[in-house]
């Protein structure tokens, strides 16, 4: 008989406490007498307790509801001549982690909310982790790192309430018109994929690509799913959200266990350096998308899913992405959205999961690291340079300018100011919204937005937002605003 009363078989484990020490139960706390007191000196029961109250980080601020797997990227077409990383050299296969999520939404929330699906991959290149993190969509609602809190907040939780507030969405919305192409695209059937599985995922930011001579390259990531593009229509959204609020996450989880491997074909669209500024669109604003008229899709590879992790806490609520992890032939761009990403995600690593987040497994490279970072709240791994300075004179690390020092960079000089970009000539805020309706939609598409749009008013927005909202509408495309007038006036 064991302490705790059950008899056990030779070879079940015992259970040990934190430090390794086999406990003498796993049901009774120490008490004097059975009906005594509790002891303090069970230092056992006190570790349970003070470790569940530990169990939580915060969770991420956005994309809080999530779902993750590791996988493999390889390449399938030779663009070498337009970059020298070697995670897309020809015949090259990296091992990655992707984690999708909810914007808004909190860790409990429905998968099926109507929201953006974040798409962030963690490449373990030979030159360290790059971090592609993107979104479900090749836009995005603001375009200056400055409006995106005030946009999350307007779609949050109001602050008295504790509730989910359509007015102060479409306050926002409407008094900022750059939202319109994501909105449009937003309230359309890809606002609600069916699951991770049957979305796409876009780097919607342009970056810098550099090959092996030193040439630049400005680029868009487009990551198509080969299950093809799926959706949900508003009301079984709303079924599957009552129902099933896990859905999106069990569907990955179970497709991957069933052999069912998903997978995305990578396509590039790359624009010569020097062609930015004359550009009929500023190619950095992260409102517009590039037409595929004017760039092409160019195919890079495949990146599979197929494994699970084997503890969701540890490899997905851990998983650090962070856009200023750019690797040796891939830089940034001079959008202003992406450049302050570039300082937001460290930081907002740092306070979630502690200042040593680089060395937990979903986080840790593949390839050496040889930092002089040290010290720090949980470090568990020893510096590995033989002086904590550089330069010093025993064999620590030095740059190697000559093969890694490249700026990915460009010429940049003027006066400091606070203004909006310098528009191109087709650049407005309306244009490619109404090209999407006008366009791509078609009229059962159509028919869907006007009542996803009209269905969304409806549910709590007052005037004057709402006579804001019709306007909005109309400015995209006069059509679909009358329409939506007439669901929202009542005729
Ligand atoms: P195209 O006709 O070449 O491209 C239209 C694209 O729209 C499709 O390739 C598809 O992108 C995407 N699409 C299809 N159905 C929907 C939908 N219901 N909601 C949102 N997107 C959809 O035209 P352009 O390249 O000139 O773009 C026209 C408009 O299409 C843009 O204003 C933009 O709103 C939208 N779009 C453009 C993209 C681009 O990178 N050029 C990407 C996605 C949307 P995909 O093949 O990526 O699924
Ligand atoms: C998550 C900030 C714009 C995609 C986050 C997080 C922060 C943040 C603080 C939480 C990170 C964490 O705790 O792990 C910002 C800021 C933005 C911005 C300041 C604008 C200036 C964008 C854009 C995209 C995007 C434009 C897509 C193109 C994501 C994704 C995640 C995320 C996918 C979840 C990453 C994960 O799965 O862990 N963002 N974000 N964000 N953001 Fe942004």
């Amino acid at each position: 008989m064991s302490p705790g009363g059950r008899t056990l078989v030779s070879d079940t484990p015992y259970t040990t406490n934190n430090a390794g020490i086999p406990v003498e139960s796993d049901e009774h706390s120490l008490s004097v007498g059975p009906d005594g007191p509790v002891l303090l000196q069970d230092h056992y029961v006190i570790e349970k307790m003070a470790q569940f109250n530990r169990e939580r980080v915060p969770e991420r601020v956005v994309h809080a509801k999530g779902s993750g797997a590791y996988g493999f990227f390889e390449v399938t077409n030779d663009v070498s001549q337009f970059t020298k990383a070697d995670l897309f050299q020809p015949g090259k296969r990296t091992e990655m982690l992707a984690r999708f999520s909810t914007v808004a939404g909190e860790q409990g929330s429905p998968d099926t909310w109507r929201d953006p699906r974040g798409f962030a991959l963690k490449f373990y290149t030979e030159h360290g982790n790059y971090d592609m993190v993107g979104n479900n969509t090749p836009i995005f609602f603001v375009r200056d790192s400055q409006k995106f809190q005030d946009f999350i907040r307007s779609q949050k939780r109001h602050p008295a309430t504790g509730l989910r507030n359509n007015d102060m969405q479409w306050d926002f919305w409407t008094l900022s018109p750059e939202t319109a192409h994501q909105v449009t695209w937003l309230m359309g059937d890809r606002g609600v994929p069916k699951s991770y599985r049957f979305m796409n995922g876009y780097s919607s930011h342009t970056y810098m690509w550099v090959n092996r001579g030193g040439e630049r390259f400005w680029v868009k990531y487009h990551f198509k799913t080969d299950q093809g593009v799926d959706f949900l229509t508003q009301a079984e959204a709303d079924e599957l959200a009552g129902s099933d609020a896990d859905r999106h996450r069990r569907d990955l989880r179970e497709a991957i266990e069933s052999g069912n491997a998903p997978s995305w074909t990578l396509y590039m669209q790359i624009m010569p350096f020097d062609e930015a500024p004359g550009y009929r669109f500023n190619p950095f604003d992260l409102t517009k998308v590039w037409p595929h008229s004017d760039y092409p899709l160019i195919e890079v590879g495949r990146m599979v899913l197929d494994r699970n992790p084997e503890d969701y806490f540890v490899h997905i609520e851990q998983a650090a992405f962070e856009p200023s992890n750019l690797v040796p032939g891939i830089g940034p761009s001079p959008d202003k959205m992406l450049l302050g990403r570039l300082f937001s995600y460290p930081d907002a690593h740092r306070y979630r999961i502690g200042t040593n987040y680089a060395q937990l497994p979903p986080n840790r490279p593949h390839s050496v690291v040889s930092s002089y970072a040290k010290d720090g709240s949980m470090r568990y791994e020893p510096a590995n340079t033989a002086r904590p300075y550089a330069p010093n004179s025993y064999g620590g690390p030095a740059a190697d300018t000559a093969r890694f020092g490249e700026i990915a960079g460009w010429a940049s000089a003027g006066e400091m100011v606070r203004e909006a970009y310098t528009l191109h000539s087709e650049d407005d805020d309306w244009g490619q919204a109404g090209t999407l309706v006008r366009k791509v939609l078609d009229d059962a598409a159509r028919d869907r937005l006007v009542s996803n749009v009209s269905g969304h008013l409806k549910d709590g927005v007052s005037r004057p937002v709402l006579d804001r909202a019709v306007q909005y509408w109309r400015n995209i495309d006069k059509t679909v605003g009358d329409r939506i007038a007439k669901e929202v006036n009542g005729g």
